[in-house]
């Protein structure tokens, strides 16, 4: 009898083992991950430095509260703030936490300026920033909000991409726009750099602020530590997690200095958020990412499986409608609605990929130290399925 809610569609799969970029089922079979836990494990399984550290730390401090003063946590904060346009950190444990205390930091900015009434927040059709009833207020996604009513009022959605409609939604009452600079639940889309150039002249213009979700794009997926110093477009605040403890969970909301004045003590807060635990991950998965090499090694990968999916979809064009995304998160959008297909095949032979969109996108997300042999394998795999696909 299963005694788990039953919240997920699972494998059957009892997968008991982690290691680089392979996990392993009980019977000890490998399977190559290109799920990476959903763009989690980005420095793969049990990376040995990332686990030497956390093992240290178990055996000085587990948790003491954030009444206390946390030196791994003032530690991290000051590296993210120096290599990112943020001033401070909060530090939270998943990303609808991050998501919670963006939109929080927005309203109480503006209440602590005596605006309370600029409350409304303008997020994008197709948008995923979590499950908290705030974050699938937020979110675009109707199967994530059925059922869950009533949700929050302060969210105005917008079409991807349409500058126009983003600037016919501001009113007096708009406080920020807050967004995914690349969608990936809701399909693997990156919203069109013109377009996020155009909205962050506009809400500076409007003295509103910017919000990037980069918990799923960010963190070295496309090649550097965010997606948005890809694109030279600074929001003001920025969301992050998945990657940054690579499975450890760990997120965090970096803002600007005068966005951070608005949050006094008892205003916000986290038993979990900064423990010396996470801390110690996330440092440790800095020293690894910021290593020399390391994003260019992941802008190189990158490009080559690019190349090798745009030959796929070259040759099996009845199958495949579109290749997009960005770095290491990539969608392949298919004409017909197999990816259910595609996700379980793949497993039996030894590959695991996810899907996202309604079936109709096989979503690709490696850990980032992958190596070319690695694509190449993914890649045979996927042959081999569109071909079956093609001739059935
Ligand atoms: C862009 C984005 N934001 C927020 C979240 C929520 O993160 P979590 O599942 O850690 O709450 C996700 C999760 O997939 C995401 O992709």
């Amino acid at each position: 009898m299963n005694h788990i809610v039953n919240a997920y569609n699972r494998f059957k799969t009892p997968i008991v083992k982690g290691k680089e970029v392979y996990l392993f089922d009980k019977d000890g079979k490998k399977y190559l991950d290109f799920a990476a836990g959903i763009s989690t494990t980005s420095l793969g399984h049990c990376h040995p430095y990332i686990t030497d550290k956390l093992k240290e730390q178990l055996g000085s401090l587990w948790h003491c509260s954030n009444v206390f003063t946390i030196p791994e946590q003032e530690r991290l904060a000051q590296r993210l703030t120096t290599l990112t346009c943020a001033d401070k950190v909060f530090f939270c444990s998943s990303g609808l936490e991050a998501t919670e205390a963006a939109i929080k930091f927005i309203r109480r900015y503006f209440y602590s300026k005596g605006q309370e009434k600029r409350n409304r927040i303008i997020t994008i059709e197709g948008g995923f920033h979590g499950r908290s009833i705030a974050a699938i207020s937020a979110g675009g996604n109707e199967k994530s909000r059925e059922g869950f009513a009533p949700l929050l009022s302060g969210f105005d959605k917008v079409p991807r991409n349409d500058i126009k409609a983003l600037e016919e939604k501001i009113s007096n009452e708009t406080a920020a726009v807050f967004l995914e600079p690349i969608q990936s639940e809701g399909g693997m889309y990156p919203l069109n750099v013109e377009y996020l150039q155009k909205v962050r002249e506009i809400t500076k213009a409007q003295e509103i602020i910017l919000c990037f979700d980069e918990v799923q794009c960010g963190y070295g997926r496309t090649g550097s530590l965010f997606h948005y110093q890809n694109i030279e477009i600074e929001p003001d605040i920025l969301t992050c997690a998945k990657a940054m403890g690579n499975g450890f969970p760990l997120a965090a909301c970096l803002v600007r200095d005068y966005i951070a004045e608005a949050i006094t003590p008892g205003t916000h807060g986290s038993t979990y958020g900064g423990n010396p635990l996470a801390m110690t991950v996330g440092n440790a998965v800095l020293d690894v990412m910021l290593k020399e090499d390391f994003f260019d090694h992941v802008k190189r990968v990158s490009q080559y499986l690019k190349e090798k999916l745009l030959n796929l979809a070259e040759e099996f064009q009845e199958v495949i409608s579109e290749i997009r995304g960005e770095g290491l998160l990539i969608g392949i959008e298919l004409k017909v609605p197999l990816a259910d297909k595609i996700v379980s095949q793949s497993l039996d032979k030894g590959l695991i990929v996810t899907k996202v969109l309604n079936n109709r996108v096989v979503r690709i997300t490696p850990p980032l130290i992958i190596e070319d042999k690695h694509v190449n394998t993914a890649c045979g795999v996927l042959y081999d399925l569109f071909f079956k696909i093609k001739n059935t």
